[in-house]
Order: C-alpha cells, then sequence, then structure tokens
C-alpha cells in the first residue's frame, strides 16, 4: 500500500474537514468586514525569492525548503510561507505604484522540511493577510485585534505576545551591543548561537537553550534600544490595545523566524496544544517590498497555523439544513431526481438513488442530516403528490408537487 508522506496529512474524517471548513468560513468573513480582499499565488516559485526575504540565515532557508531542479533547469522551491510570494505578486503587478492601501488575505499549503511532530508538520495550512501602504500604527492595532476576533468567533484562548524589532536607525547600533555581550559569553554559548552571532545575532534570544537563555537574561534589551519614533509607535500601540481591551506581555526574547520583520512583532500563543503552542504569527515588514525591487511601501501582516487550531475550535451545534429525497418504488426514482434537482438551485439537497422502504429512507435522512424528508412512492406518483416528514418538530404531509 502506498501511504502519505511523514508530516502530511490528510483531512478527511467528517469531524476535521468540517472544522477545516468552517475555519475558513469563519476566518473569510472577518477578513472582508477588516477590508482584506482574497489573493492566490502559486505553490512554487523561484528559489531566490525566500532566499531574499525569509533571509539566508533562517532556518526556514538554510535547513528546511523543499527546493530542487525542474525539467527547465530552474532552481525552484515548494512555498514555506506566503508573505514573500503575496509581495512578490505585489511588486510584479505595479501595485507598489499604487497610493491606495491594498489588503489582501490567502490560505492554502506552505511546506517545511521540519521534524514532524504534534503541531509541526511538513505540509501544513496557513491562513494570512498582508496589508500595504500603511505606516500608521493604526493598522498594527486593526491586525492584531482581527486576529482577536478570529480566535474569539471560534471561541479559541490565547495569549498575545508582543515587541518591537526596531528599524534601520535602531537595529543596527542595538545589534552592536548584542554582540559586543555575546562576545563576553563566546565560551558559554551553544555552537547554534556561536554560528548566528555571525549571521544574524538578534536570533541568539530565541535559542531555546535553557544554559542560553539564563545568559541571555542579562543581553541588553532591544526594548530599552529603540529610537524615538519606534518608541513611540510601540507605546501608540499598546495604548490602542488597552483601549480595545487587548491583554498582551511584553516579550523582549520574541524576535521570529524570518528576516524580514521590523517595529512590530507578534505571536499568539496557545497553552493547551503542547510544545508547538504558537497559533499565529506576525509583524511589519516596511523594507521588503523594497528588497524585492518595488518601491519602498510600508507593510504589515500575520499568519495563522490552521492545523494547530483544530482541536482548539468549539464548533456550534450543527442544525438540520434542507432536504432529503428519497423513492420507494422504481418508477418513482426518475421523478425524485427531477424534484430533487429543482429545490438544489436554492437549497442542500440529498438525494438518495435506490428504491428503499420508508424506514431506510427516514433514517438515511436524518444522517443526511436533513430538515425534511421527501419521499414518493406508488401512490403519491399515481395522486401527483409528494410524502414529506418534517425532521424538525415530527409533522408529516402529503402536498402537490406542482406546489412542492
Ligand atoms: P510563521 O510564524 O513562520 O510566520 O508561521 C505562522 C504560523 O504557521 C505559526 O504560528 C504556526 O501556527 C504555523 N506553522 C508554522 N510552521 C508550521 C509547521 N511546520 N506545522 C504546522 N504549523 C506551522 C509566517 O509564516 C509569516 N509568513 C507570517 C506573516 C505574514 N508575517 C507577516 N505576514
Amino acid at each position: 500500500m502506498i501511504r502519505s508522506l511523514r508530516g502530511m496529512n490528510d483531512t478527511l474524517e467528517l469531524e476535521d474537514s468540517a472544522r477545516f471548513s468552517y475555519f475558513i468560513q469563519t476566518a473569510t468573513q472577518i477578513a472582508k468586514n477588516y477590508g482584506f480582499r482574497f489573493i492566490e499565488t502559486p505553490q512554487l516559485e523561484e528559489t531566490a525569492l525566500f532566499k531574499r526575504s525569509v533571509g539566508e540565515s533562517s532556518d526556514i532557508v538554510g535547513k528546511e525548503m523543499y527546493q530542487f531542479i525542474d525539467k527547465g533547469e530552474n532552481d525552484v522551491c515548494l512555498r514555506p510561507e506566503g508573505t514573500a510570494g503575496v509581495v512578490r505578486a505585489f511588486v510584479q503587478n505595479k501595485y507598489d505604484r499604487q497610493e491606495t492601501t491594498q489588503r489582501l488575505f490567502y490560505h492554502g499549503t506552505m511546506f517545511r522540511y521540519e521534524r514532524p511532530q504534534k503541531g509541526r508538520l511538513r505540509q501544513f495550512h496557513q491562513f494570512g493577510c498582508e496589508s500595504f501602504g500603511e505606516s500608521n500604527v493604526l493598522e498594527d492595532a486593526s491586525l492584531i485585534l482581527m486576529v482577536r476576533d478570529i480566535f474569539n468567533a471560534l471561541g479559541i484562548n490565547f495569549t498575545l505576545k508582543l515587541n518591537s524589532l526596531g528599524d534601520q536607525n535602531c537595529m543596527p547600533q542595538y545589534r552592536d551591543k548584542l554582540v559586543s555581550f555575546l562576545d563576553q559569553h563566546k565560551a558559554e554559548i551553544c555552537e547554534d548561537c556561536q554560528r548566528r552571532k555571525e549571521t544574524n545575532p538578534v536570533r541568539v534570544l530565541d535559542c531555546k537553550n535553557d544554559k542560553c537563555q539564563t545568559i541571555y537574561a542579562n543581553a541588553p534589551k532591544l526594548m530599552q534600544n529603540l529610537c524615538e519614533g519606534c518608541d513611540n509607535d510601540f507605546k501608540t500601540l499598546t495604548s490602542l490595545l488597552d483601549e480595545h481591551e487587548m491583554a498582551y506581555e511584553i516579550d523582549t526574547h520574541l524576535v521570529r523566524g524570518l528576516d524580514y520583520y521590523s517595529k512590530t512583532a507578534f505571536e499568539f500563543v496557545s497553552t493547551e496544544i503542547g510544545a508547538q503552542s504558537a497559533i499565529a504569527g506576525g509583524g511589519r515588514y516596511d523594507r521588503l517590498v523594497e528588497f524585492l525591487d518595488g518601491r519602498p511601501t510600508p507593510a504589515i501582516g500575520f499568519a495563522i497555523g490552521i492545523e494547530r487550531l483544530m482541536e482548539l475550535i468549539k464548533m456550534p451545534e450543527v442544525n438540520r439544513e434542507g432536504y432529503y429525497f428519497g423513492a420507494m418504488d422504481e418508477n418513482a426514482i426518475a421523478k425524485v431526481f427531477k424534484l430533487g434537482m429543482k429545490k438544489r438551485k436554492s437549497n442542500k439537497v440529498t438525494i438518495g438513488y435506490k428504491a428503499r422502504n420508508l424506514k431506510a429512507h427516514l433514517k438515511a435522512a436524518d444522517k443526511a442530516n436533513a430538515s425534511y424528508c421527501a419521499i414518493l412512492g406508488e401512490n403519491e406518483l399515481n395522486n401527483g403528490t409528494i410524502w414529506v416528514k418534517n425532521l424538525i418538530n415530527k409533522t408529516e404531509s402529503e402536498i402537490a408537487q406542482d406546489e412542492f
């Protein structure tokens, strides 16, 4: 038997597929309420796109890409995340030349060659939003509140972690301070951090090694080294969140695993799903459009990891909906099909293709979660009527086919 690849799952079980669709439906509606419109980008892109955006020093580009040379000798890669492709599309289609704010949302499969475990897959789904053209910190607040709205609508508990990563004014100076601190502790930090010190020093701050973390507790804090602009924006953001009763924890070690961020960085975490606790992550990336050859455009976005939410989503009680049509006589099947197809224009309809007894049809209608079970037998066929049972209030009636 051929099996699916490790870390790549089917969404097949009834409950999972219902939750998945319910999530997409809920998140889509809320994204639209916030002025976002749908964008679809390819799953395969040039490898250079991710190297330039996510960054060569990131684990994603360094270790986790599904990268290969295609039959035309192109160096390509299955997308490990959605932002890079959306920015590429934004620039390629000259949206960077328009004055208006563009708000785009997407959902789809992402691929990372990570070690699979609970909540960590090699093929997983994200729902993401990217907003282009707004440097106003109101947009940062708006996006964070939007994630809250999505999680609240789904009955999901979370904690918001927040940080500012500074900009090109304050980040380089902070980086120098951090490197001098790391030089003093060179002998004590882990091998990965030795490497990060050379490639992207700020990434040491989210090292998972306990010994490193004890050392970094005394490292210079970026939050205390922000320039005036970044500091003001961060204060405005936190006061906006306070005003909207959105609780947050400031986490000065939250640096995110992708290189394109500046200023606001955030993560939503859940305490109910084990070690892989991040259920959404995002932040500002004011320089990425420019890095990908577009005109300088401020931008901010986030992505939610759909698989990690699956066991957290609280579904509404399933209400009965639509019709089930069945025939009790071979001769009635064609008529049942015709009536069912007519009702289908504006209702959810299930049609039984086999002649069966009433009890079997009622059972099938119940399984299909229909509100009504509509049956044609020999009598109804002769009388031009149809027998209908309302499965909610259990009443039965005989109705003329023309009026049904
Ligand atoms: P990210 O933090 O790498 O950000 O991923 C966002 C979310 O995707 C994570 O919080 C997690 O829920 C989910 N996720 C990541 N890796 C896996 C995995 N291997 N298995 C299951 N779920 C996973 C980004 O991807 C950015 N593009 C977010 C963003 C958009 N920033 C600005 N705009």
